[in-house]
């Protein structure tokens, strides 16, 4: 009291306690709940991983068959609620579409709105993982203009969510083991980062008692910024910029150290990570597999390979310790996927969600918990007289 701090950005902020999960930036080390990310990438799904951030234990083999069951029965969206979709330019970005619709729950689901009561807070932590994938493909169907599919509760969330996007009605569709796999591995690794920018805005929008529904959706939109989840599809227009301009990787890294205005090497660069994101090691070898697997090499790859090559033997990036981070290599991996660029920050949003999630109801929970409302330096006149606005 009396002494303000003034810490823009939050560099130097703890804003919360937190056991979800631990990050050493300078050692590129990263753990969910305790688990190395290596190990879950590696023998872990995403449901298991979003079970372990929300409940804080892996799950027995009851406990997830449980869990997977209450997520398909509410997979289906309100009727009323598809009429949302129409509403938008057919152009629109689908992250504005999903983070209004994710909004929109609010309004169909009045009855589970109290933060406190835990049986509701529990049903909205179903209804949100159930229904954000059936919202995200019905995004990208209205991009489209294709007709909307039902989900079919056979099949697992990643597999639901595949079908529901690429598949037609009364088509059969075969969900690709590969695609499955690798976009069940990128939800994986970006399913939680402790109090990044879309974590700490659910998170502070719901420290004012603020439903599940409206604080995700806050998050979605602070997701969508070029510095943070939209990095993903601003690498892709990067790549694709230095290819249309005959592939010169060495000049464009020298824009970007001259500081050009609306150059940054995207993909590049953490607050926390003064080392190798140990998420973008793992993407860059899932990059090399899925894409001689589906696309049989990718230009694109080649070129971000040369990019990460010619940035990190360069002092401009070693003396500020900028890596390639989670963006990096995953825009490559959607879209050979099939997904289109604009699109891939959607992704990253299914990621996150369980993180989102996991961070609301510990943040509702814990009783150090207090409204989040920052001081400010004060910068502007004094005091002065209002003057009538014929004396201005
Ligand atoms: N390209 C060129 N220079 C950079 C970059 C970059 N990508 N990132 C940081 N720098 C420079 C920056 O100009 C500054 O230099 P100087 O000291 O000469 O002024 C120095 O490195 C420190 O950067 P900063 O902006 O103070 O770092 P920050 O912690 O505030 O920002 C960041 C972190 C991620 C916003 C930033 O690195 C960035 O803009 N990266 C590109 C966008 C991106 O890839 N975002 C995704 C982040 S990871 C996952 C996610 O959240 O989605």
């Amino acid at each position: 009291t009396g002494y303000i701090t003034h810490d823009p950005g939050f560099v130097n902020t703890g804003a919360a306690s937190s056991a979800i999960t631990y990050i050493d930036g300078d050692a590129g080390i990263l753990r969910y709940r305790g688990y190395p990310i290596e190990q879950l990438a590696e023998k872990s799904t995403f449901i298991e991983v979003s079970y372990l951030l929300i409940y804080g234990e892996l799950p027995t083999e009851t406990q997830l068959a449980e869990f997977t069951g209450k997520i398909q029965r509410h997979t289906l969206l309100h009727e009323d609620l598809k009429a949302f979709f129409s509403g938008f330019p057919r152009d629109a970005h689908p992250m504005p579409v999903l983070s209004s619709a994710v909004s929109a729950l609010s309004t169909f689901y009045q009855d589970s709105l109290n933060p406190f009561d835990e049986a509701n807070v529990e049903l909205s932590t179903i209804r949100l993982l159930a229904k954000v994938p059936t919202l995200a493909a019905y995004a990208y169907k209205k991009s489209v203009g294709q007709p909307l599919l039902y989900p079919d509760n056979s099949l697992g969330l990643v597999e639901n969510f595949l079908r529901m996007t690429f598949g037609f009605p009364a088509e059969p569709y075969e969900v690709d083991p590969d695609v499955a796999k690798a976009l069940d591995l990128l939800f994986i690794l970006h399913a939680d980062h402790e109090q990044n920018c879309s974590t700490s805005t659910v998170r502070l929008v719901g420290s004012s008692e603020a439903n599940l529904f409206a604080s995700i959706s806050a998050g979605i939109n602070a997701l969508f910024g070029p510095l943070h989840g939209g990095a993903n599809s601003a690498v892709l227009d990067m790549l694709e910029g230095i290819q249309a301009e005959g592939g010169d990787v060495a000049n464009f890294v020298t824009r970007v150290k001259n500081k050009e205005k609306g150059v940054r090497l995207m993909g590049f660069g953490h607050r926390v990570y003064k080392n190798y994101d140990p998420r973008a090691k793992i993407i860059k070898n899932t990059a090399d597999d899925i894409l001689s697997k589906l696309k049989g090499g990718d230009q694109l790859l080649d070129i971000a390979k040369k990019l990460e090559e010619t940035a990190l033997s360069d002092d401009y990036f070693i003396e500020r310790k900028l890596y390639p981070n989670v963006d990096f290599y995953t825009g490559l991996i959607y879209r050979a996927l099939g997904f289109p660029t604009k699109y891939f920050t959607v992704l990253f949003a299914l990621g996150r969600l369980p993180g989102w999630i996991a961070h609301w109801r510990e943040m509702i929970q814990d009783p150090a918990t207090k409204i989040g409302r920052p001081r400010q330096i004060y910068t502007g006149y004094a005091s002065r007289d209002y003057a009538p606005i014929s004396e201005r």
